[in-house]
C-alpha cells in the first residue's frame, strides 16, 4: 500500500481487515490469503497508529517512510500494490510498482497526463501484469442501472447533461492541505463523473472547455483552485454529438446535510436520467451531533457501519467492492488455471474497460486537458478550448 491516508482508512483498512478474516474464494482458484505485507507512506506516522490499531484484525505489515519507501516496499515483493497518493504523486509510484513486475491498482484520477498513462500501459504490457484504476462510482448500483438502460437501448442517444459535485470546505481547508496548491477540485472529483460518461455513452472525446474561481482556498490570481466548471463534447459513431457539464467544488460549508452533494441529470432522445446520490430516501437528525459530527444524509451504498441482522459488524459498500473486486481479477489472472493460460486470462481482466489504465485514455486526455486550461488561466491566457483527436490535446 502506498499512501495511508483519508481513503485509506475508509476503503483500503476495512478491505484488508475483512479478507484477512475471511480469505479470498472462488471456484476458479480456490481459497486465497490476502495480507498487507508492506506500506509506503511520506513520513511513517499514520502508519505506526494503524499498526497499532490494527493488532489482532490482520498480520503485522512493515513501514517504510521517506523518499525511497516504494522501492523498499517492493523488496517485499507483493503481489500486488495499491497507490493511494496525492493526485500528482500517482505516476513515480506507479511507474515503480510495474518496473517491479507487480499488478497495480491505482486511485483516481490514474494520471494527469497522457504521456504518463502511456507509459504506464506500455509498461504494464511489457511485464506481463495488470494496471488498473479505482472507479468505484461504476459500482454504484445506480449507475449500473443507467449503464444497463443504457446498454439494453431503453435509454437512446443521450444528447447532453449536467453532473455536480460539491465537497465540504475541510477537504481543501484541512484534509488536503499539504498538496493543495496548484491543484483543483476538477481533477480530485470531476473525473468521477468523466468516467462515467465515458464508460456509460462510449463515444470519442473531441473538445473541452474549463474555467474555474479562486480567492478561497489560495490567492485570487494564483493557481490553486475554489470551483470549477468543465465542459465535454463527444462524438458518436452515427455522427451525432453530446455536451456535458461537470461542476466541482471543495469550498462547499462543512455543516452541509450531506458528506459530499452529488447530482446528474442526463438528457436522451427518449428520456431523461434524474439522480442524487446524497438524496437516496435517509433523512437523519440527531440532536448536537447532525450536520457536523454526523451528516443528515448518509450514503449506505458507498461505504457504511453497519450491525448485520447476524450480529457481526461490517463495514461494506461499493467503495470497498470494488478493492475485493480487483484483488479478485488478480487471484484469477495468478491462480485461475494452468500457469500456460495465464497470458489468456491476464488479457481477459484487461479487456475489462471500467477499471483498465488502458481504457482510461479519454478520462486522461480530459484531466491533461482541464489542468492545462486552467493553468492557462492562472498565467493570464483565460478561455482556452482543447480539441482532442485521440491522440494529442491541441490548446486553441
Ligand atoms: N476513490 C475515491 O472516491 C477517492 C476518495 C478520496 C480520495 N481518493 C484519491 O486517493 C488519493 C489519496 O487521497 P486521500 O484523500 O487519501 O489523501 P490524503 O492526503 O489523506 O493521504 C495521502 C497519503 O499519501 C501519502 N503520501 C504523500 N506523498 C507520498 C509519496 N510521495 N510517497 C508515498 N506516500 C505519499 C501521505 O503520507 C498520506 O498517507 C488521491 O489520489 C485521491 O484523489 C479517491
Amino acid at each position: 500500500m502506498v499512501g495511508m491516508g483519508m481513503i485509506f482508512d475508509e476503503t483500503y483498512r476495512p478491505f484488508f481487515e475483512t479478507v484477512a478474516r475471511r480469505g479470498l474464494f472462488d471456484r476458479q482458484f480456490g481459497d486465497l490469503d490476502v495480507h498487507l505485507v508492506a506500506v509506503a507512506s511520506r513520513t511513517g506516522h499514520r502508519a505506526e497508529k494503524y499498526q497499532n490499531q490494527s493488532r489482532g484484525l490482520i498480520p503485522a505489515f512493515r513501514s517504510y517512510s521517506g523518499d525511497d519507501a516504494v522501492a523498499q516496499m517492493l523488496q517485499e515483493k507483493p503481489t500486488f500494490a495499491c497507490v493511494a497518493t496525492p493526485d500528482n504523486r500517482h505516476f513515480e509510484a506507479s511507474k515503480a510498482i510495474l518496473e517491479a513486475g507487480v499488478h497495480l491498482l491505482v486511485e483516481k484520477p490514474s494520471v494527469l497526463s497522457l504521456q504518463e498513462v502511456d507509459e504506464l500501459i506500455a509498461l504494464a504490457r511489457k511485464n506481463g501484469v495488470l494496471a488498473r484504476v479505482v472507479y468505484h462510482k461504476l459500482l454504484d448500483p445506480d449507475h449500473k442501472k443507467l449503464r444497463t438502460l443504457v446498454a439494453d437501448n431503453i435509454l437512446q442517444h443521450v444528447n447532453n447533461g449536467y453532473c455536480s459535485l460539491l465537497e465540504p470546505r475541510q477537504i481543501s481547508g484541512s484534509q488536503f492541505s499539504e498538496w493543495i496548491t496548484g491543484r483543483n477540485p476538477g481533477t480530485y472529483v470531476a473525473v468521477h463523473y468523466i468516467k462515467l460518461i465515458d464508460f456509460t455513452f462510449g463515444g470519442r472525446l473531441k473538445t473541452v472547455m474549463c474555467t474555474g474561481q479562486r480567492g478561497l482556498v489560495g490567492p485570487a490570481d494564483g493557481p490553486t483552485w475554489d470551483s470549477c466548471q468543465l465542459r465535454l463534447i463527444y462524438e458518436y459513431a452515427d455522427g451525432r454529438e453530446a455536451a456535458f457539464d461537470i461542476h466541482t467544488s471543495w469550498v462547499t460549508p462543512d455543516n452541509f446535510p450531506g458528506y459530499v452533494e452529488q447530482e446528474v441529470q442526463f438528457r436522451f432522445d427518449n428520456g431523461i436520467w434524474n439522480g442524487h446520490s446524497r438524496k437516496r430516501g435517509v433523512e437523519l437528525t440527531v440532536e448536537n451531533m447532525t450536520p457536523l459530527k454526523m451528516k443528515n444524509t448518509i450514503n449506505n451504498h458507498y461505504n457504511g457501519a453497519f450491525l448485520e441482522p447476524w450480529g457481526e459488524r461490517s463495514q461494506r459498500g461499493y467503495g470497498i467492492e470494488v478493492l475485493e473486486r480487483f484483488a479478485r481479477e488478480v487471484a484469477f489472472v495468478e491462480h485461475g488455471g494452468d500457469a500456460a493460460e495465464r497470458t489468456t486470462r491476464l488479457n481477459h481482466i484487461r479487456s475489462l474497460g471500467y477499471a483498465d489504465l488502458s481504457a482510461d485514455r479519454q478520462v486522461v486526455a480530459a484531466v491533461e486537458a482541464m489542468e492545462r486550461i486552467l493553468a492557462a488561466q492562472a498565467a493570464g491566457d483565460p478561455d482556452r478550448v482543447a480539441r482532442f483527436d485521440g491522440q494529442t490535446i491541441q490548446l486553441c
